[in-house]
């Protein structure tokens, strides 16, 4: 199977500081990961490296094709990201901010009902405007706006971030019916609890380097732990 995502040897840096270096694992398609590391291990550069953000050298591939220099191309081959803080447009309604993710002309499972279904508080308030929702209902918003190009591959960074536990736990249902529908996740989380509840692998990140790729379940042993240093 070809995976929907790929790193070979990916390094990144920002005007010359190296922040990740000789990064390579695979995502398949359907698959939940768990991306984990301390502050600073390098997630965000990561995620963001797909988009070209910082300087990239090595290859990612998307279905196994290497991505190119537009920052739309990524959403438009069926990546999507939910980026780290709220990035909603607080002037606009929700109805608007989700029918903003339809820009990347891609369309399949996931439609504005099935979002509204998936978040029936977002529903509810579908006229409201961006600036009056609570931090969860942004996050939320965020959400469902990069599910509206059906994506492949939907990936999360720290999305239960300053959120309170009744929040979170309302997320990770919706992330579990999310991974059911087929579209498969990587979860960049410090709730490691959440990752082991709905992922079927992790990744580690030390210092922009990947000291671990395996099964969740390893997330539990000592040695694991002490090797990531969470
Ligand atoms: N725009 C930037 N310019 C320069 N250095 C940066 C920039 N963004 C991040 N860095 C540096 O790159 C390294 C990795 O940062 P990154 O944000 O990827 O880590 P992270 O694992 O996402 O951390 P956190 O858990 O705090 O979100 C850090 O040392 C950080 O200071
Ligand atoms: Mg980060």
């Amino acid at each position: 199977m070809t995976p929907v995502l790929e790193f070979r040897n990916v390094g990144a840096s920002y005007a010359g500081a190296i922040v990740l270096q000789g990064v390579s694992f695979a995502i398949d398609e359907g698959e939940t990961v768990g991306l984990v590391g301390r502050n600073g291990a390098g997630k965000t550069t990561a995620l963001m490296s797909v988009y070209g953000v910082p300087h990239v050298t090595g290859e990612i591939l998307i279905d196994g094709s290497p991505i190119g220099r537009s920052r739309h191309e990524p959403a438009s081959r069926g990546v999507s990201v939910v980026p780290q803080g709220k990035r909603i447009f607080p002037n606009l309604t929700v109805e608007e901010n989700i029918h903003l993710g339809r820009a990347s002309g891609r369309s399949g499972y996931w439609t504005v009902e099935r979002v509204f279904a998936l978040f029936p508080n977002l529903e509810r308030g579908r006229s409201r405007h961006g600036t009056a929702l609570s931090g969860g209902e942004q996050q939320m918003l965020a959400i469902a706006r990069a599910l509206m190009s059906s994506p492949k591959l939907l990936m999360l960074d720290e999305p239960t971030e300053g959120l309170a536990p009744v929040i979170i736990d309302q997320l990770t249902e919706a992330f579990r019916a999310i991974r059911e529908s087929g579209t498969a996740l990587l979860l960049v989380e410090q709730h490691i609890g959440m990752i082991q509840q709905i992922a079927d692998r992790y990744l580690a990140l030390r210092k922009g380097e990947l000291v671990g790729d395996g099964p969740v379940e390893d997330l539990g042993k000592r040695e694991v732990q002490e090797l990531i240093a969470l």
